[in-house]
């Protein structure tokens, strides 16, 4: 199998960069034909690795690629990997070194929009099922259904119709997803934990027109300025959320589970290094680990309003505006904490001026079990190809439709991802090491072979 995937390396990153090159961007629509390009070929791919019964299921959206592999026999069981095609928009376009839709290896690293998040990761599973299915490879040992989305970046809304609709054909005994990272090359790791999301626009407004600031300023509220006030007052100085209620449900880790969460390899230094930031930040009592997997944040994703064109114009907006976001860990859940910041948002609306506060998609957190039998075969693998037993970490980014996975279809996940933190996801530049998209193709075949295996 070592000798397959060293022979074949070259065209299978060929394969991945011809699909980086379709820009399948899911938040805009003018790249919806390249979307529905991006489906299409990941079909192709997964009809010449020898998937079968491959469809491009039609949603109200984007459509959702699914394709199965049964093999013989009772009792056999079955793994149902989700992953996502579609990617972030790559905006800002002039802070990338090289365009991020043609694809560069530099470094040993793939650079490209969604060279990581998702579709490198996707990629390491098409390969890795090619590589299964050929004589002397091993075979496929248990069944494996395969689905990916064209809308996880943007809320999941038609993949969670798409399930609750498809109870039977998506039947499984656990759902496999590479959409994470582990710590570092050297130090493999499980996320066995994702936080939930609560996400809102709001809009402040004041005067009915956009007014002079001589003739107006000073007697009126100037609604930029009451919408700094009010999300400054959205954190205490020790970096708590002020919103009431906010940590009522939160699960509160004991001094034991906070030690052996320390024990996982994290360097403060390096982590302040990688960003090019003087000092960390946040909430008091917590380490930087524990801020960005087991404790809540708010944060703002985007500000705007009033005059931000070349030179000076005196004005006072009519409106202003902003995008809130806030991560949640068990058990909080995504309305109870919509409610608690719409209530409070509107309540601190100083004098003045209106505020509307417009809820977006949401998700609900999910801690994953170490117990299984499939983070057992998660493990073994990893330790297998890396040499090193992996540790469990909890991650703090979000994959909502996880929550649901189990919720509708009563199954846990296994987050067996291959990217590092510093593979710039969501930002210009984004990379995904070539040895990170290879250890994935080598590893997912043990994590098969260890599950089915497995009583
Ligand atoms: N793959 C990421 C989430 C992720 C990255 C989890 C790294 C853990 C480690 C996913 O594509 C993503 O970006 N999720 C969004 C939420 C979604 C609703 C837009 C996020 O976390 O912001
Ligand atoms: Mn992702
Ligand atoms: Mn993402």
């Amino acid at each position: 199998m070592a000798s397959y995937l060293a022979d074949n390396q070259t065209r299978f990153l060929d394969e991945l960069m011809d699909w980086l090159r379709i820009p399948s961007v899911s938040a805009d629509p003018k790249f919806h034909a390249d979307v529905l390009r991006a489906a299409d070929y990941l079909k192709t791919r997964l009809e010449e690795a020898g998937v079968q019964n491959v469809e491009i299921c039609p949603t109200a959206g984007n459509p959702i690629v699914y394709g199965e592999y049964l093999v013989a026999g009772p009792g056999a069981k079955t793994v149902l990997v989700y992953g996502h095609y579609d990617v972030q928009p790559a905006d800002p376009y002039e802070l990338w070194n090289s365009p991020p839709f043609e694809p560069v290896i530099k470094d040993e690293k793939i650079y490209a929009r969604g060279a990581c998040d998702d579709k490198g990761q996707v990629y390491m599973h098409v390969k890795a099922f090619e590589m299964m299915m050929l004589d002397g490879q091993g075979g496929v040992p248990c069944n494996i259904k395969f689905m990916f989305e064209g809308e996880e970046e943007i809320g999941s809304n038609n993949l969670e119709i798409f399930v609750k609709a498809n109870k039977e054909k998506l039947k499984a005994d656990v759902i496999l997803i590479s959409d994470t990272g582990i710590l570092a090359n050297d130090v493999p790791s499980i996320e066995v934990g994702l936080r939930g999301l609560s996400y809102h626009e709001v809009t402040v407004t004041g005067p009915n027109r956009d007014l002079h600031s001589g003739l107006y300023g000073g007697a009126v509220q100037n609604p930029i300025n009451a919408l700094c006030e009010m999300i400054a007052s959205l954190h205490d100085a020790n970096g708590h959320i002020t919103i009431p209620g906010f940590y009522d449900n939160v699960d509160e880790l004991s001094a034991d589970e906070r030690a052996e969460m320390a024990k996982a390899p994290f360097s403060e230094e390096e982590f302040k290094k990688s960003i090019g930031l003087p000092d960390s930040y946040g909430e008091k009592g917590y380490s930087s680990m524990e801020r960005t997997s087991i404790r809540p944040t708010l944060d703002v994703n985007g500000i705007w309003g009033g005059y931000t064109g070349e030179g000076a114009k005196t004005v006072i907006a009519s409106q202003a505006h902003a995008k809130i976001s806030m991560r949640l860990v068990p058990h909080q859940t995504s309305d109870e904490i919509t409610a608690k910041f719409q209530k409070h948002f509107e309540s601190i609306a100083p004098q003045g001026v209106t505020v509307e506060v417009r809820p977006h998609h949401g998700g609900e957190p999910v801690v994953t079990p170490t117990n299984s039998v499939a983070y057992r075969a998660a493990a073994d693998a990893m330790e297998t190809t890396f040499g090193k037993r992996p540790v469990p970490t909890r991650g703090g980014g979000s994959i909502p439709i996880v929550a649901m996975f189990k919720s509708e279809l009563g199954l846990d996940t296994v987050l067996l991802g291959f990217g590092l933190d510093s593979d710039a996801i969501h930002s210009p530049n984004e990379h995904f090491g070539v040895f990170n998209f290879l250890k994935g193709i080598e590893t997912i075949p043990h994590f098969y072979r260890n599950y089915a295996a497995a009583q």
